[in-house]
C-alpha cells in the first residue's frame, strides 16, 4: 500500500525524532532529549478559570465558528506584546493566531515552497521545522551558527552563489538547539542580505521572553525595512504546550495569503482556547509568570552548567545559553554521538539526550548532542550530567598486559 503514499512521505524519515519521544517517555532514563517546559510550574489553576470564565462570559456565540486568523481582542494584545517586547509595531491586522508555532512554520513552508524551491536553515536547527519543510522537498542550504547566531558571512557567500534562494529559516533568540543568540549586529546584516537578494525570513522566536542573563535584543523583524520577515512565536514555552496556540505577524500581503491557507487546513484554531487565553490575559499579567518560570529555569540551568563544568572533559565543549531551554554540546571529532547513545550512554548510563545528526538538515554533524534543562529538577538534572561525564571521560590509558609480566 505504501506505493499509493505520495513522495513527500516516502522521503521523510521520522525515525530519529520517534526515538527522542521513546527515549523521553522511559521512565528509567534521566531524559534531556525532550524540548518540554516544567509541567509543575503550569498555572492550572488560573488556566481552569480562565476557561469558565470564558464560557460564562461569551455564552453559547463560543461555540460558533469564527475568524480564520482568531479572536482580535487576543490578536491586539499579541500586537501590544509585540511592541513592548520585541520592538515591532504592528496592528492586530498583521497577527493571526495558529496552532502553536509548529502550524505557522507549516503555513509559511506552504506559501513559500515548490518541490526543490531552496531554502536557508542554520546547522544546527529545529528538528520540528525539518519535520515541516521537508514535506515541501526543499533544497536546503545549510549555514553554521556560532555564539552570536548565524554565520552572516557565511550566508552572504550563500546567497550570492545561489540567487535562487527564497526563504531563510532562523532561530534568533535562544535557538534550539544551541541556546546562542543573533546579535544585534547581524539582525540588522541579515535584514540587509534579505533585501539584497530578495528573500524573505521566517524568523521564529518561542523562548524571546524566556532570558535569564544579559540584555534584550529587539527582533528581527524590528529592522524589517521591506515587509519581508515574517515573526512567529507561541505560548507553549510561557504557559503551557496543550493549548497549541502560537501566532504570526506579518504584512499584509503576506498575512492576506498565510489566511487564506490556514482557512483551508482547520477553517480556525479552536476558540474556546483563544477566549480562555484571553481571558486569562485580562486576569493576570502574563510577564509575572514569566518571571516565575524564568527564576526556576534561570536555577536550572546554572545548575546544569555547573554539573557540566565539574563532570565533563575538557575536551567536551559546550554553550552558555541566557536564556531559553538548551544546552549544545560537542563532542570531539570523530566520535558519533548517535552510536554512544545507543552502545552506550542509554544501556549504561540510562541518561537520553537528542543526537546531533538529525538537527541537521545534511545530516552530517555527528559529533554533538542536545540537552533540555528546563522540564526535570535540579537533583536530576545534576545526577544525569554527572552518570554523562563519567561515560564521557576520555578512556583510560590501556597498559599493554606485557608491560604488567614479571621480569626474570
Ligand atoms: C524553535 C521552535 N519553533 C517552534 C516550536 C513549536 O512549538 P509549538 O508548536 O508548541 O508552539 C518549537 C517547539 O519546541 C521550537 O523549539
Amino acid at each position: 500500500m505504501k506505493k499509493l503514499f505520495a513522495n513527500r512521505v516516502l522521503n521523510n524519515d521520522t525515525s530519529d525524532l520517534d526515538e527522542v519521544f521513546k527515549n523521553s517517555a522511559n521512565p528509567e532514563n534521566i531524559s534531556f532529549a525532550g524540548g518540554f517546559p516544567d509541567q509543575h510550574l503550569f498555572p492550572d489553576n488560573d488556566l481552569k478559570q480562565a476557561y469558565r470564565d470564558a464560557i460564562e462570559h461569551d455564552g453559547q456565540g463560543i461555540f460558533q465558528y469564527s475568524s480564520t486568523q482568531g479572536l482580535p481582542a487576543l490578536r491586539q494584545k499579541i500586537a501590544d506584546r509585540m511592541a513592548t517586547h520585541a520592538d515591532v509595531q504592528v496592528s492586530a491586522d498583521n497577527v493571526m493566531m495558529t496552532q502553536g508555532g509548529q502550524q505557522a512554520i507549516d503555513l509559511v513552508a506552504k506559501l513559500m515552497l515548490n518541490h526543490g524551491d531552496a531554502m536557508v536553515v542554520e546547522g544546527p536547527t529545529y528538528m520540528g521545522a525539518l519535520a515541516a519543510f521537508d514535506t515541501y522537498e526543499p533544497t536546503y542550504y545549510e549555514i553554521p551558527v556560532d555564539d552570536n547566531g548565524m554565520n552572516i558571512r557565511q550566508l552572504r557567500k550563500t546567497l550570492k552563489a545561489h540567487p535562487e534562494i527564497k526563504l531563510i529559516y532562523t532561530i534568533p533568540d535562544f535557538h534550539n538547539p544551541t541556546g546562542t543568540t543573533m546579535s544585534a549586529k547581524r539582525r540588522q546584516a541579515l535584514v540587509a542580505l534579505a533585501n539584497q537578494y530578495d528573500v524573505i525570513i521566517l524568523e521564529d522566536s518561542p523562548y524571546r521572553d524566556l532570558r535569564y542573563s544579559g540584555q534584550n535584543i529587539p527582533a528581527i523583524k524590528h529592522y524589517d525595512t521591506e515587509g519581508r520577515v515574517i515573526f512567529i512565536s507561541s505560548f507553549s514555552k510561557i504557559l503551557s504546550p496543550a493549548l497549541r496556540t502560537g501566532w504570526i505577524v506579518a504584512d499584509d500581503a503576506i498575512m492576506h495569503e498565510l489566511v487564506g491557507l490556514k482557512s483551508a487546513i482547520d477553517v480556525q484554531s479552536p476558540n474556546v482556547t483563544l477566549a480562555a487565553i484571553n481571558s486569562y490575559l485580562d486576569q493576570h499579567d502574563i510577564d509575572d509568570h514569566v518571571a516565575t518560570i524564568s527564576t526556576s529555569y534561570r536555577i536550572k540551568r546554572d545548575a546544569m552548567l555547573a554539573a557540566l563544568d565539574q563532570y565533563f572533559p575538557q575536551n567536551v565543549h559546550y554553550t552558555r545559553p541566557n536564556g531559553g531551554f538548551f544546552i549544545w554540546v560537542t563532542l570531539p571529532e570523530g566520535i558519533d554521538a548517535k552510536t554512544l547513545l545507543n552502545d552506550v550512554v542509554l544501556p549504561q548510563a540510562h541518561v537520553a539526550y537528542v543526537p546531533s545528526a538529525c538537527q541537521f538538515a545534511s545530516r552530517k554533524v555527528k559529533n554533538g548532542f542536545r540537552l533540555n534543562f528546563t522540564s526535570l529538577d535540579v537533583e536530576t538534572i545534576t545526577l544525569g550530567i554527572k552518570r554523562l561525564g563519567h561515560i564521557l571521560q576520555p578512556a583510560p590509558v590501556i597498559v599493554p598486559a606485557a608491560s604488567f609480566a614479571p621480569q626474570f
